[in-house]
């Protein structure tokens, strides 16, 4: 039987770097915020691990997050069954999205559930640290503030639901790339304060990947142009985004926008931990069936 989770995307609503740390990440203090954008990732019992993709420019090779996240869940378990894998992409990738580590988070809790191993809320979250520093939130949903590298979250109450509009611009960025044209200075001792009450609307990564792809600055002036209240670079980019007042506005903004720079425009709204719980932990019969296994 072939059973399916939905991978939801998230969006950073605030993101200090507060400094370089000495083992190369960076400190950060993040608010990530889950969207309704999401992946499908399909499991079925085998007699070994396999992963196909449909859609998107991820390979479905050993990079990929979800035979990571697998190949990790493994090494913590000594657990080494098989499953044939199956992932739909619809949130792009590099996009600052999260798209990897929603995916990643999804193979961690699926492939918990159809083996049976009853790992604890603390074990994933150690497992899902060890793929990445965004995959703990992915966990948990909703909105939540990130400290560390980012992967120690708080979940936080929700917000109003929100409607966003979502600039895709036709090129990606690698995290890391945008981090080392940030330059940030060593993490200092002691670090600098953090924000208490509501997060600051900033992401210290814009003018970073604003030097790096200047049409990102372009994309964001356009927003606030179409009425958006914020317009923020999504993590480390590519993806900008513009807060709404109203479903209507974001709309008229999304086809307004759509093609400016070469970006594609979409609108989603944030997503309540609850909603989100609903949706993304819930088996669902069927889905894609996965094609023969590529290994
Ligand atoms: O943890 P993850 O593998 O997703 O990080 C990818 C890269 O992003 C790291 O190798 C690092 O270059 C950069 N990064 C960072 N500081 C963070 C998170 C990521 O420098 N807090």
């Amino acid at each position: 039987m072939t059973r399916t989770l939905e991978a939801f995307a998230k969006v950073n609503r605030s993101l200090l770097v507060l400094g370089r740390r000495p083992d190369g990440y960076h400190e950060i203090d993040t608010l990530f915020q889950t969207i309704d954008l999401s992946d499908e990732l399909a499991f079925e019992e085998d007699d070994r691990l396999s992963l196909t993709v449909a859609g998107g420019d991820v390979p479905a090779d050993e990079t990929n997050l979800v035979l990571r996240a697998a190949r990790a869940l493994f090494s913590h378990t000594g657990a080494a069954r098989g499953a044939r894998l199956h992932l739909v992409k619809r949130i792009p990738s590099g996009a600052g999205l999260g798209g990897g580590s929603a995916d990643a988070a999804a193979t961690l809790l699926g492939l918990d559930a159809l083996w049976g191993l009853g790992l604890t809320a603390a074990e994933l979250r150690g497992i899902a640290a060890s793929v990445g520093s965004d995959v703990p939130f992915f966990l948990v949903g909703g909105r939540a503030r990130g400290t560390g590298r980012g992967e120690r979250i708080e979940p936080l109450p929700d917000g109003p639901d929100e409607s966003l509009v979502l600039l895709f611009p036709p090129f990606g960025l690698p995290t890391p790339d945008v981090y080392r044209a940030l330059a940030a200075p060593p993490l200092a001792d002691p670090p600098p304060p953090r924000w208490a009450g509501e997060a600051p609307d900033r992401n210290d990564l814009e003018a970073a990947a604003e030097r790096l792809r200047p049409e990102l600055s372009a994309l964001r002036a356009s927003l606030r142009t179409a009425g958006a209240v914020s317009a923020r670079l999504s993590g480390s980019g590519s993806t900008v985004f513009g807060a709404f007042r109203s479903p209507e506005e974001a709309r008229r903004a999304a086809a307004a926008l759509d093609g400016r720079e070469g970006a594609r425009a979409a609108v989603v709204t944030t997503l309540s931990r609850a909603d989100w719980s609903s949706r993304a932990m819930r088996w669902r019969p069927g889905g894609a069936p996965a094609p023969e296994a590529l290994r």
